[in-house]
């Protein structure tokens, strides 16, 4: 077994590399002056179970086409099996049409991750568990449920504590965190704008007061969803609001805004690399999925049950 990397999220790739007692492939994946990809293995990976970890993160276009290059320097140079590893899966929002003549671009890069040369996919915590029936290869989706879970026992026990779900859809993946906290009680925030022009109201469906309110999202992107649930909840009596977040895009002014709310703390995995400004956030704390990745390549690679992680 092999451990390649693109540059989207090199820490973690070493920390994966680590968890798995392996040294990171030997290659340079570089740019040419214009900005091209170039990639180049200097090992011999013919014959190998190589594992690709790249997250298609900002710049997500960049970090993609580094991945797609990646698989094919590793199919061309005779690897006999390449999963791509993306432990953040972009474009990945875009699952279906929102209206007429618009594109399924989450489709289209499973296609070309596919047709690049992959035989398989892990992924962590996919924006909509369906995406995997967009691949017609094997394609296995890790949870950070049981990474937060855990962290929340540490942190959190004792108190009495309510799972929020930031909007309606997230309602099954608050659930199922609800569940590995022994049944917590479910909150959701339901956003609607009564008529076109108005500003949102924010309706909690639970009553939220005098509790420890957990929100989970899959997503933070420009923290607007967050911050302005957290503000709500906070509104309704809760106690506190904390939101453990499997991926943190944080694009544009998220870290001042997320630093500004009344979010108590913000977590989130490394699935993505972390900017200085997110690093030096008081509010925001950074969960390693290293050994949860490591370990699904590790049973992967030994044909062993990736379900039974999640039991
Ligand atoms: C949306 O469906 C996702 O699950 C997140 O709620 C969304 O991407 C968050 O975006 P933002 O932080 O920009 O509100």
């Amino acid at each position: 077994m092999k451990i390649m990397a693109g540059n989207s999220n090199l820490p973690l790739a070493r920390d994966i590399a680590a968890y798995l007692e392996l040294p990171l492939t030997d290659a340079s994946v570089r740019r040419f002056a214009d900005e091209e990809v170039f990639v180049e293995i200097h090992e011999n990976v013919r014959g190998e179970d190589v594992f690709v970890v790249q997250s298609t993160s900002y710049p997500c276009n960049d970090n993609l086409m580094e991945l797609l290059i990646c698989i094919d320097a590793l199919r061309r140079a005779s690897a006999k099996r390449i999963t791509a590893v993306t432990p953040y899966f972009g474009y990945a929002r875009q699952d279906r049409k929102p209206g007429p003549r618009t594109p399924i671009s989450a489709k289209l890069v499973a296609n070309m991750i596919t047709v690049a040369g992959a035989d398989r996919v892990l992924a962590v915590d996919l924006h909509a568990g369906q995406i995997q029936g967009f691949f017609d290869i094997p394609t296995d989706n890790l949870f950070a449920a049981p990474v937060m879970a855990a962290d929340i026992h540490a942190r959190l026990g004792g108190q009495s504590l309510m799972v929020v779900s930031p909007d309606v859809g997230g309602v099954v993946r608050a659930r199922a965190l609800a569940k590995r906290l022994d049944n917590a009680p479910l909150a959701i925030v339901d956003k609607r704008r009564e008529r076109a022009g108005e500003s949102e109201v924010m309706n909690i469906i639970g009553d939220v007061k005098g509790r420890a309110c957990i929100m989970i999202d899959d997503i933070i992107d420009s923290g607007g969803t967050l911050c302005n649930a957290a503000e709500a909840l906070m509104a309704a009596g809760a106690e506190s609001v904390s939101a453990y977040i499997s991926h943190g895009v944080l694009s544009g002014k998220a870290v001042e805004r997320v630093n500004a709310s009344a979010l108590k703390e913000l977590v989130i995995t490394d699935s993505i690399l972390a900017t200085d400004a997110t690093r030096a956030s008081k509010t925001i704390r950074i969960l390693p999925i290293a050994e949860l990745i490591g370990e699904a390549i590790r049973r992967i690679a030994d044909e062993s049950s990736v379900s039974s992680l999640f039991d």
